[in-house]
């Protein structure tokens, strides 16, 4: 088969709120399937951006005092430690507010427009007079003109279901101000979807098996509904892309957002990235307008099915009447939930992602979850915490972690010595799996893999080498050990794509280089000598799952925000700001005596503004006076009462202001003491006087 060239997205986040667990499991879907097709040397760019643009962003800014620009970007910040945290490999991270994408979207808009296909009436619509702007549906409330409930939305009733238009609804009245909305007038623009060549084209489009058969069956339906024009632009004032030739007129944002996938395409081009792509196969000398015009290319977007419509309807026809290429794939996926319940934000009973980081929890823990429970079809992804635990620990690490532990033990010296290779079916293996990712079905290629390390610990147990050392035939064991290494290399290779960190540790000790869908089946062979085992995985500790589901601890008066623990790692940067001290011994540890504290008083240093004054009990049956340079981060009435832990075997320092007598714990990061000070406080239970080891 030829090199494939692809171009794959994830939907466009809203830049107005921090990623939720749902954004992670569709990029960790994606980012499965890019590394599996990276294995297999094909020319892959995947890019993201932020979907910045729309009223409800502008009007979250306004709230948080800022420019609509200073909001998104202040967003556009916080993504980087989520994509590195969970392994996450977007090429690009753009963004819909930015000069490519009014490129784009002004270049397309021309061209429908001169197509014909562009056309302008007057419409009415609410107005907040207050406000001094037209108002999107979700901004008008009042009582439902069929069950009479009060204050329900604009287009439909939460009470009795019943569907209208906001000009039925009985004393309506704007969220934003509460002023009565007038109706007024407005010319709009649209997009005749209506028009007969437009529906035979996405009639075809949507039928010809591309999609998956949910998908298509939906769409079908929607043609039965009939196809409406579409509204694609809006009034003044809106954070957005302004129509050309039309004074005060913006594109709705679902008009631009799509084609901010092309605009961090043209980015990632145009900043030269193609061109020297870290992976090489992906490398390109084409210009982005070259690539996105080759027959050759695969545009592949992996969306949630509630935005299909427009990624089946709008988007593909965007794209045919502007004459450009439609997308090759629509993979769609359904939601997470949480022990069966749709997660809600408002009651968090979701699962925050730099919750779990900032757990310890490693995050190939939950990309080998998820995608266990991932199919091809639009189906929920329920996070059940007893099942998720039972796979990490039971499957993952007691299967395929542990073989390698095991074996390397009999193996002399790390050199492996010659088996019996026709013993397991490598080759069927990897085929099996390689087609499996590659149709999206990861929980069947994990559970094939998965069976196939029950085979490899059958033949280990089976040949109990431990015995046969006993009994003097350690070259027996070491063959049977030799095969189970070689055996972990290929399930290796086949679970690189899920977890990729945990695969370059595996190669770092199997010493086989990288790892691909070619090599992974040629064996190490006779004489192959491998590393050193270091242990590759942690298990889950229940204690961190129940945490993690533990609603958030009230924060005290002016508490500064918990911050999320820098995922360091990926980013190439030390944990913290700085790099790990040399080692020590436990003696050396131990000779730190840390005891938990409690903070009976404290007070500002008059002449020295960082400090404060600590009073402490630490169960002595007297207090100590220890000085602590936090006054930046906490007022002194804000650690009265708390718990929190000291050395208490410092020898007593004489300052300016009197003699400190230990030292308290603080948490900060190395290079930007600005990110905050941290003072330790223990869990609930601890108590004055316990010694922390
Ligand atoms: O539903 C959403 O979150 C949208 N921001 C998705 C946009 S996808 C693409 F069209 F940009
Ligand atoms: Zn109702």
């Amino acid at each position: 088969m030829p090199q494939r060239k692809l171009f794959v997205t994830t939907a466009l986040p809203y830049a107005n709120g921090k990623f939720h667990i749902g954004h992670i499991m569709e990029y960790i879907q994606a980012d499965i399937w890019v590394r599996h097709q990276r294995m297999q040397g094909s020319m892959v760019h995947f890019v993201g951006a932020d979907d910045a643009h729309g009223a409800p962003i502008m009007i979250a800014a306004e709230k948080a005092g800022k420019t609509p620009e200073q909001f998104v970007a202040e967003i556009a910040a916080g993504r980087k430690q989520y994509l590195d945290g969970f392994h996450i490999r977007f090429d690009n991270w753009h963004s819909t507010h930015s000069p490519e994408n009014t490129q784009l979207a002004q270049e397309i808009y021309r061209h429908l427009k001169a197509s014909g296909l562009i056309t302008s009436r007057t419409i009415e619509q609410f107005y907040d007079p207050v406000k001094g702007m037209f108002l999107p549906d979700r901004y008008i409330k009042g009582e439902c003109p069929t069950c009479h409930a009060k204050d329900q939305y604009g287009d439909s009733c939460e009470v009795c279901s019943s569907v209208y238009s906001p000009t039925q609804l009985i004393e309506p009245y704007s969220t934003l101000t509460g002023a009565r909305p007038e109706l007024r007038t407005s010319e709009h623009y649209f997009f005749q979807l209506s028009r007969p060549e437009v529906v035979e084209f996405l009639k075809a489009w949507t039928q010809d098996g591309k999609l998956q058969s949910e998908v298509a069956k939906k769409a079908g339906e929607w043609f039965e509904a009939g196809m409406a024009d579409w509204d694609i632009s809006r009034d003044a004032p809106y954070f957005g892309i302004e129509v050309p030739d039309a004074p005060g007129k913006y594109f709705y944002v679902w008009l631009d957002a799509p084609i901010g996938y092309l605009a961090s395409l043209k980015n990632h081009f145009d900043k030269g990235q193609a061109k020297n792509h870290w992976h090489p196969a992906s490398r390109t000398d084409a210009s982005f307008e070259q690539y996105v015009a080759d027959p050759a290319v695969e545009q592949v977007h992996f969306i949630g099915k509630d935005i299909v419509y427009f990624h089946t309807l709008f988007w593909p026809a965007m794209l045919k009447f502007s004459d450009r290429k439609t997308p090759d794939q629509v993979n769609v996926h359904g939601f997470i939930t949480v022990s069966g319940e749709k997660m809600s934000k408002s009651r968090g009973t979701g699962i925050d992602p730099l919750k779990y980081l900032s757990l310890g929890m490693n995050p190939e823990w939950l990309r080998y979850y998820i995608a266990a429970k991932l199919n091809s079809r639009v189906e929920d992804v329920d996070f059940n915490p007893d099942d998720f635990v039972a796979r990490v620990n039971a499957d993952l690490i007691g299967k395929y972690v542990n073989i390698a532990s095991r074996a390397v033990k009999f193996v002399p010296g790390g050199k492996l010595v010659a088996g019996d290779a026709s013993a397991l079916n490598h080759a069927g293996l990897v085929a099996t799996v390689k087609e499996l990712y590659e149709t999206r079905e990861f929980g069947k290629a994990l559970r094939e893999v998965m069976a196939f390390a029950d085979q490899v610990n059958t033949r280990f147990d089976t040949a109990a080498p431990w015995k046969l050392l006993k009994e003097g035939k350690g070259e027996e064991a070491a063959r049977v050990c030799s095969e189970c290494l070689e055996a972990f290399k290929v399930m290796t290779a086949c679970l690189k794509p899920v977890l990729p960190e945990l695969a370059l540790e595996a190669e770092k000790f199997l010493n086989c280089g990288t790892l691909d869908w070619d090599n992974a089946v040629k064996a190490l062979g006779a004489g192959h000598q491998v590393g050193e085992y270091k242990h590759l995985m942690q298990r889950v500790d229940m204690k961190q799952v129940d945490a993690l589901f533990e609603p958030p601890a009230e924060a005290g008066a002016g508490a500064p925000p918990p911050q999320p623990a820098p995922s360091g790692g990926a980013s190439g940067q030390p944990p913290g700001g700085e790099e790990i001290a040399p080692e020590i011994t436990i003696d050396d540890f131990t000779k730190v005596d840390l005891r938990i504290a409690k903070i009976v008083n404290c007070e500002s240093v008059e002449g020295a503004k960082k400090l404060l004054r600590l009073t402490l009990d630490i169960g002595e049956g007297k207090t100590r006076n220890v000085f602590a340079g936090i006054a930046s981060a906490y007022k002194p009435e804000e650690l009265v009462g708390k718990l929190t832990v000291m050395v208490a075997n410092l020898a007593p320092r004489k300052m300016k202001f009197g003699v400190s007598e230990g030292m308290v714990l603080a948490a900060s990061n190395a290079d930007d003491k600005a990110g905050g000070i941290y003072v330790l406080n223990p869990w609930p239970g601890a108590e004055p006087g316990m010694r922390v080891r």
